[in-house]
C-alpha cells in the first residue's frame, strides 16, 4: 500500500510533491492520530508531523505517556497542498480510500482528528469544530471511537487553548485505558 500511495497520480498534488507523506508508527497502534495534510517540512522528509507542530503533538502524546512510536500518525491527504492551503475536496476525494484502508488495516480503538479539516473528513460532515469537539462521535461500521481535538499548528498560534486540548487528551488516556481492560 505504501508503493501504491508513493506512486500516486490521482490527483495534480503528485505534480508539486517532493514526498507522499503516507504515514508512521506502529501499524498494531490502539490510537490512530489524524491530521490535515503535509506541510513543507513533511513533504521535504515524507514523514508526518516533522515540524513545529509536530514537536508539539510529540509533547502532548508525551504528556499522556505515549510516543510517537506506539500510535499511527497519518493525513486525511497524502500530498502538500502547495502553500499549505486545505486541501481540495477533489483531492480529498481522491485520497479517502488510502486513509479508509490505513484505519481497516491498523483497526485502531481510537482515532483522534486533530483539527477541522480532519473532522470534517472523518465525520463526513460540513459543521464547525467548536460543535464537532467535545462530543462522542464514532468511526465506521466498526463504531470506532471518535475524539475531535483542536490541531497543534492552531495551538502554537493561540496556546490558551492548550487546556481544552488537555481536556481532550485525557479523554484518549482515559478512553485507550478502558480499551485495554
Ligand atoms: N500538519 C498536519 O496536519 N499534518 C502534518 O503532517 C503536518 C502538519
Amino acid at each position: 500500500m505504501q508503493a501504491k500511495v508513493k506512486g500516486c497520480r490521482a490527483c495534480p498534488l503528485h505534480e508539486t510533491r517532493s514526498n507522499t507523506v503516507f504515514g508512521v508508527g506502529d501499524p498494531g497502534a490502539e490510537l490512530l492520530i489524524v491530521g490535515e495534510a503535509p506541510g513543507a517540512d513533511e513533504d521535504r522528509r515524507g514523514e508526518p508531523f516533522v515540524g513545529r507542530a509536530g514537536q508539539l503533538l510529540n509533547t502532548m502524546l508525551a504528556a499522556i505517556g505515549l510516543d510517537r512510536g506506539r500510535v499511527f500518525i497519518a493525513n486525511t491527504i497524502k500530498c502538500r497542498p502547495p502553500g499549505n492551503r486545505d486541501p481540495h475536496i477533489e483531492e480529498s476525494m481522491q485520497c479517502r480510500p488510502y486513509l479508509l484502508r490505513q484505519i481497516e488495516l491498523i483497526q485502531p480503538r481510537l482515532i483522534l482528528a486533530t483539527g477541522l479539516v480532519a473532522a470534517q473528513n472523518l465525520l463526513e460532515r460540513d459543521d464547525s469544530l467548536a460543535r464537532m469537539r467535545g462530543r462522542r462521535h464514532h468511526f465506521g461500521p466498526e463504531r470506532i471511537p471518535l475524539i475531535i481535538s483542536y490541531h497543534p499548528a492552531y495551538l502554537l498560534r493561540l496556546p490558551d487553548q492548550k487546556g481544552k486540548a488537555w481536556q481532550d487528551l485525557q479523554q484518549v488516556a482515559a478512553e485507550l485505558g478502558h480499551a485495554r481492560r
